[in-house]
């Protein structure tokens, strides 16, 4: 097992004065305070119950252990018995991995009833427990809860459960996307290279997820898009994961709301670093590096052999290259093995050059600028069938990258 919950790579940025708007409070009167969280933290648990239905209304039954009044609006609350039955006691051969938050694991349970199984028996589901000790876990396992909770898109991973019980445990049961996350495909070695039109079809998928979400009466932005929140299914269709950093989006004539700086380092939008001001058009920002990343092949933030992370990142070494078409093909994966059409790789780069636009108002927006171009480009691509059940890798070259701009 990793070494579990320790390091992040999540930033909260202590230095930012936003941060301080992170209080702690001990009194209140509705269900977040009765969890032991903060008034922001309450404020979020309210947050759907004006205007429309919510799933989350306010009130978290606690652990149910298996009856039938446990499941409220489609969320199941488990107990912590119940998920330790279903880990093998969270054992490391249950274990899938580790975020700034904590620990995700594998689990068994009856379709039906979501009673714990042995494993091979019933559907799988992926348990993430939160670290005990991090009030920022609170926060985010409410978040997610509030917010998959409530919205429910074939491009969202689907929440099936939580588990909160009066020993702080706070966990939370997910459907399980059999390809795990797009991050380890696109850079883990011994994996085999995504075709070009699996790219093109991932990127489209993220982008239908994100227009979902900020095409919400009341916006939401993600905060946190990368690529290991990009979670793949047996198809290798995506769906985006993790919603603790997820917040309401500004109202009305506003452009923006102000709140303390949280996200990944890389992906996060320069104006949102410098000033906490956080719109849609940072989610635009954070999905024009994936984007680099799909093209790249290459990390956000570059490692170094000793896995020291550079100063330099993917967008500051690959914005100089996006724009001419004679130099995309230069910083293009090499995994490709060139199996793809030029004229696409260069719309794609030009796309991933306008949502990494410094000025966040240059930004496409995701629904009328962005999906559509993708889609257009995905009918071009082949359909999904035809490379989704290809075992045969497009090509493998033997060096990772070809000749290119010195890499960071
Ligand atoms: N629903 C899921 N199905 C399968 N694997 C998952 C699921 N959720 C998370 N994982 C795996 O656990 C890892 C850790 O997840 P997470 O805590 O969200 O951290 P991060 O997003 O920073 O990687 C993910 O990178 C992924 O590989
Ligand atoms: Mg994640």
């Amino acid at each position: 097992m990793g070494n579990c919950c320790t390091g992040s790579a999540k930033c909260a940025n202590a230095s930012t004065p936003f941060e301080s708007k992170v209080t702690r409070s001990t009194a209140s009167n509705n269900s977040a305070a009765g969890l032991g969280l903060g008034l922001a933290t309450a404020k979020l648990a309210s947050r759907r119950s004006s205007g429309r239905s919510s799933a989350f209304s306010g009130q978290l039954p606690g652990g149910g252990g298996g009856g039938g009044s446990d499941v409220v609006d489609g969320l199941k609350s488990f107990s912590m018995s119940d998920l330790r039955a279903a880990t093998k006691n969270f054992g490391s051969s249950s274990y899938l991995g580790e975020g700034g938050f904590g620990c995700v694991y594998k689990g068994w349970m009856d379709e039906a009833t979501l009673a714990p199984t042995k494993p091979g028996v019933g559907r799988m589901v992926a348990i993430k427990k939160l670290k005990k000790e991090s009030f920022q876990g609170h926060r985010e396992w409410l978040a997610e809860v509030t917010y998959l909770g409530e919205l429910h898109h074939e491009n969202l991973v689907r929440l099936v459960g939580y588990c909160s019980d009066s020993d702080s445990n706070k966990l939370l049961v997910y459907e399980y996307m059999v390809r795990g996350n797009l991050e380890n495909h696109l850079f883990r070695r011994g994996t085999q290279p995504l075709s070009w039109p699996m790219r093109v079809s991932i990127a489209v998928d993220v982008a239908r997820g994100m227009s979902f979400l900020h095409g919400q009466d009341n916006p939401v932005i993600f905060r946190d898009l990368k690529s290991s929140n990009v979670l793949l299914d047996a198809d290798y269709r995506a769906k985006l994961s993790d919603f603790g950093l997820a917040r309401d989006g500004p109202t009305g004539d506003r452009s923006h709301v102000s709140t303390r700086v949280v996200g990944t380092r890389g992906y996060a939008a320069p104006e949102y670093i410098a000033t906490g001001h956080l719109s849609v058009k940072s989610d635009v920002y954070s999905f024009g590096v994936v984007l680099l990343e799909l093209l790249t092949g290459r990390r956000s933030l570059p490692q170094s052999t000793t896995g020291a992370t550079s100063a330099t990142t993917l967008v500051d070494w690959a914005k100089p290259q996006l724009g001419e078409r004679r130099k995309v093909i230069r910083i293009m994966d090499t995994r490709l093995g060139g199996q793809y059409p030029k004229k696409q790789a260069n719309e794609v780069a030009a796309l991933a050059l306008r949502c990494l636009d410094n000025d966040p108002k240059n930004r496409p927006t995701m629904a009328d600028g962005i999906l559509p171009e993708l889609e257009q480009l995905q009918q071009q691509s082949h359909h999904r069938s035809s490379y989704a059940s290809s075992t045969t890798p497009v090509h493998r070259s033997s060096g990772r990258h070809s000749k290119s701009p010195t890499c960071p």
